[in-house]
């Protein structure tokens, strides 16, 4: 119920008018937001690395409703690859397709995108689309394969555990040489697309990340660059230990070295997980957000754990 009301405010525009003003709200938000400038989250990425961990950088937005706005926002993030470039930190790019067009046209955003792996290629670099909620999720990827026709090998995306059909798509995507991140799912769905119940994600999550391992060891998929990694390394973006334990130990089994799969969080969640991971090896990689446009980003981090806001309660008086 709680999950549900906060993912209707992340898109209530009244909501955002309201809440993104509340300083209460920024300070709750600057947990996970790196800060609202690309040099926040350059400071952050430089942090990350000094503890060995990688990072992908998000300039937030979605949901864009202008083509003028969507090529404003397709600058800003090549400009965040120049800046990666420029302090020389090891980040790559995240990005949503409806921040870059999808909600006006499907040309628009090829044509967006395309500038961004442009700008991503000419720096060896490599650009993640996130997955956003299920009507955009056929779309999302169709784009992803009109990328790859217009001859780009550095993209990949995201799969999320609660869809029925994401088994059928990891399939379908380690054939094609995708590079996948799996994670749960932070939209609401209806029970005709997605598990509502988190025990069946749970598991779906732990049979899609045996997918991903399974498909890793047994493909050679072209190199990003000339230094490029070749498999499909999977990206496991879960905080849950659980989840965690299961692909630690199915790697083991089927032989999958520890430095050959990524375990991907949250910036200001579980860096006690993240420290722990990076010792025994494994590859850890970091979303890091910045920008103005935090407001449903936060939103949906508050719909996962609500009881972040009771940290609230002491500072209302209810006499
Ligand atoms: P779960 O929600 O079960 O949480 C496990 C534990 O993690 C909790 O017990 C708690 O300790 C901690 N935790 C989780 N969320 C927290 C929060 N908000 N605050 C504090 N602690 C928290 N989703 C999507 O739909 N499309 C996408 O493209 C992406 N991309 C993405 C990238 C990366 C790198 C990550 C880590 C996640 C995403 N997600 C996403 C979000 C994802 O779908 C999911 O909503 C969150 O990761 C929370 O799910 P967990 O797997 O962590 O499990």
């Amino acid at each position: 119920m709680f999950r549900s009301f906060f993912s209707y405010l992340a898109k209530a525009a009244w909501a955002r008018k309201i809440v993104a003003k509340w300083s209460i709200a920024w300070k709750m938000a600057s947990r996970f937001i790196a800060g609202e400038t690309l040099a926040d989250g350059i400071r952050v990425i430089k942090t990350l690395n000094a503890a060995g961990i990688n990072a992908t950088l998000d300039h937030l937005g979605e949901n864009t409703d202008s083509p003028e706005k969507a090529r404003q926002a397709t600058q800003d993030i090549i400009q965040a690859f120049d800046a990666i470039e420029e302090a020389g930190v090891r980040a790559n790019v995240s990005i949503k397709l409806t921040q870059i067009g999808l909600g006006i046209s499907d040309e628009l955003t090829l044509e967006n995108l395309l500038q961004i792996l442009n700008t991503a290629r000419k720096y060896h670099s490599f650009v993640r689309i996130d997955m956003e909620d299920s009507p955009v999720t056929q779309r999302t990827i169709n784009i992803l394969y009109k990328a790859r026709e217009a001859g780009y090998e550095n993209v990949g995306i995201v799969i999320q555990a609660y869809l029925y059909r994401s088994e059928a798509d990891i399939r379908k995507l380690l054939e094609d040489c995708f590079k996948v991140r799996l994670c749960k799912g932070a939209y609401t769905e209806p029970a005709k697309v997605a598990y509502p119940k988190m025990k069946d994600v749970d598991a779906n999550y732990d049979r899609c990340a045996a997918l991903l391992i399974d498909g890793s060891l047994a493909r050679e998929c072209p190199p990003l660059s000339p230094d490029g990694k070749t498999p499909p390394i999977p990206g496991l973006a879960t905080h849950d230990a659980r989840r965690i334990d299961f692909a630690k130990q199915y790697a083991a089994k089927v032989g999958l070295p520890n430095d050959a799969m990524e375990f991907q969080m949250l910036n200001g969640i579980r860096k006690d997980l993240q420290d722990g991971l990076v010792k025994e090896g494994y590859r850890v990689r970091v979303y890091v957000p910045y920008g103005t446009e935090w407001y449903p980003y936060f939103m949906r981090r508050i719909a996962e754990r609500p009881a972040d806001l009771l940290f609230l309660l002491p500072r209302f008086n209810f006499k």
